[in-house]
């Protein structure tokens, strides 16, 4: 992605080069002089005004009982009145004051105090243009009968929604009571009892400590239905039977992750699907992960998300990186742990097809990543913006060095490593350093000599893959190469092509592989054989409807204009911008379709969308 070697170019050099890696640069708070160890919300979800309405307690810990200050992060709230509170005793008013906005950060909420309050009360709202809520019309929901509503807090939107330490290094348990629409369902990530009577009136409470990225909210025409005893799905009634139908293999894949890493330690796990605005693929807000619809695709072909949103209830909201510069720790482990449980399920071909889609994904972003942020342990993020860092170095380079330690370790020594790794840290947040501690202490001895620290050094530090890095091969991805190869080489056509009983990973291997531009003729010829175009798998369309721009193939627009203004999720369409914006006529195309996209999409994907746009204008 380019936009991210512009941001590169923008962080002073001093930046890349400082040492310290120690704090958040993300968050205001102070979390070493005092910490929340509790919050109790209680909120009024207005869909009118598109506004969260109340207040927060936030409970507090004090490290250093000689602080009198308590810095929070916030993003356009207004702030109505704090409080604070010892003990027994009454409510006291503090002073306070909200700072100017810094564009990445927010606005810090400065509260003085005249002794350490064990419970501040902030009474505030959210602005309808909250980062982290996306408010949708019925008319933009499935059914059409009732909005909805969503949150999406990861990496640093907790703070759009709720005034808080806004830092993964920070955990909590919460309490929550919000009132609504009693036509409307809200859900959190906290218990949600599949027989929840809709009056309305809904109370919260989530027991284990987690970090505010995993605070999630939200609300519409929702209905559960069951996968297992402590498994299932909430959905809009008309996605219900398709959502249960394409995620069945849910239970088997919470039994699947138990047999590796320990026991589920979060009660239930249940799926929420969200309306196709939903930025991300998925989210794993605990005991309830939240799911883009545009996985439900009828073969249940794409259920490697479900893993690896539920992977994360073990790397991630177990054990959570510190801050956002270590996010390899969540992500790049994660991806190893959904490589596993579909290993486990669908068997190894299944988990290597994964491997070498990503490694192809990997291989073409890193050519616009500046080196810097293409080791796993980053410097210091500060001045960017947590969402943009983030890259498949995280993802696929942070699973590739697991392999690269299983592959040397043997997993008869991996395997319980990566579980005490999660056990010994259990609601624990812990940086690149920690981990590196842990493995030099208890993996390194069991084998001396099976890694170097010098090839450690180029997986943690360096740009790229390490040259011997491990390599997988899969045969179905091979098959299909040769046939595209075939085809390229003019020496078979297209409806030729021996396809027969292909899965959609060697479709996505197949595409992949065709050059950027393609001649019209190609295309249509393609399209004919194979009709991507209008394909409702998103995953097709994200490789489809990029090279149909660059080629010049107008017959597809129609289809992806409605693609475009359907779809939200960030990672399908924004590569289609990414063409559009390569030329003039394109970028006024791209511009039309914004237009009429906007009110559907979530504030994310219209931020993203718009720096593309921007920076093409630019000339950049
Ligand atoms: N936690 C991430 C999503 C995320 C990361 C949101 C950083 C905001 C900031 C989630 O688990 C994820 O990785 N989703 C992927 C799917 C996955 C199969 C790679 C996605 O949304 O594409
Ligand atoms: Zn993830």
């Amino acid at each position: 992605m380019p936009r991210l070697l512009l941001l590169c170019l923008l962080l002073p050099l001093s930046v890349l080069a400082a040492s310290d890696r120690a704090g958040d640069e993300h968050s205001y708070a102070e979390p070493d002089k005092v910490v929340v160890r509790d919050l109790g919300l209680s909120l009024v979800l207005d869909f009118d005004q598109r506004v969260l309405r109340g207040h927060a307690d936030l409970h507090l810990t004090w490290k250093d009982p000689e602080h009198r200050r308590l810095w929070l992060d916030t993003r356009d709230l207004v702030i109505e009145k704090v409080l604070g509170k010892r003990r027994d005793s009454g409510w006291y008013r503090l002073r306070w004051k909200l700072e100017p906005a810094d564009p990445v950060l927010g606005s810090k909420l400065a509260i003085e105090l005249r002794q350490p309050y064990e419970t501040v009360r902030i009474r505030y709202r959210t602005s309808p243009s909250a980062s982290g809520l996306q408010w949708l019309t019925p008319e933009m929901t499935r059914g059409g009968r009732l909005p909805f509503m969503f949150s999406q807090s990861q990496a640093i939107h907790a703070r759009s929604w709720v005034p808080l330490q806004d830092t993964p290094s920070v955990r909590y348990t919460y309490s929550a009571r919000v009132r609504t629409d009693p036509r409307v369902m809200v859900l959190m990530s906290a218990d949600n009892p599949p027989n929840e009577p809709r009056d309305g009136d809904y109370v919260f409470r989530m027991s284990q400590p987690i970090p505010s990225y995993l605070m999630a909210i939200a609300a519409g025409d929702l209905v559960f239905g069951a996968i297992s005893e402590r498994s299932g799905v909430w959905a809009e009634p008309a996605m219900l039977d398709a959502a249960l139908a394409e995620f069945a293999d849910s239970e088997r894949m919470i039994q699947a992750a138990e047999q590796l890493y320990g026991p589920y330690r979060w009660g239930r796990y249940d799926l929420l699907i969200l309306p196709p605005s939903f930025p991300f693929g998925g989210m794993e807000n605990p005991r309830l992960s939240f799911i883009t619809p545009t996985v439900i695709v009828g073969d249940r072909s794409l259920v490697s998300l479900i893993a690896h949103e539920l992977a994360h209830s073990w790397s991630g909201n177990l054990v959570t990186n510190a801050s956002w510069k270590d996010i390899w720790l969540n992500e790049g482990f994660t991806n190893y742990v959904e490589g596993r449980i579909s290993e486990a399920l669908y068997g190894e071909e299944a988990a290597r097809m994964e491997v070498v889609i990503n490694e192809t994904s990997l291989h073409q972003e890193l050519e616009h990543i500046p080196p810097p942020l293409q080791a796993l342990v980053l410097p210091r993020l500060t001045g960017m913006d947590p969402d943009e860092a983030l890259t498949d170095v995280a993802y696929v380079k942070g699973h590739w060095f697991l392999r690269f330690l299983e592959q040397r370790f043997g997993r008869e020594l991996f395997d319980p490593f990566l579980r005490s790794w999660f056990d010994r840290h259990a609601f624990q947040s812990v940086s690149s350093e920690d981990f590196i501690a842990y493995l030099e202490r208890e993996l390194l001895p069991r084998k001396p000599g099976a890694v170097r620290s010098k090839e450690l050094a180029a997986w943690l530090q360096g740009p790229g893959i390490p040259r011997n890095a491990p390599r997988t091969h899969s045969e179905r991805l091979d098959a299909a190469s040769r046939q595209l190869k075939r085809w390229l080489a003019g020496r078979t056509p297209a409806a030729e092509l021996d396809t027969a009983g292909w899965v959609t990973q060697q479709w996505l291997h197949f595409l992949d592989g065709l050059p950027a531009r393609l001649e019209v003729e190609q295309m249509a010829e393609l399209d004919a054989a194979f009709r991507w175009t209008g394909t409702p798998n998103g995953e097709i369309a994200m490789r489809w409807y990029p090279r149909a721009v660059r080629s010049g193939y107008f017959e597809a627009r129609p289809a992806m204009a409605a693609f475009l203004t359907t779809v939200g999720r960030r990672k399908l369409i924004l590569p289609i911008y990414e063409a559009l914006a390569e030329t003039p006529e394109g970028l006024a195309f791209a511009r039309e379709v914004l237009a009429k996209a906007r009110p559907g999409y979530h504030p994310l994907t219209t931020a993203s969308v718009e720096a593309v746009l921007e920076k093409a204008a630019e000339g950049g």
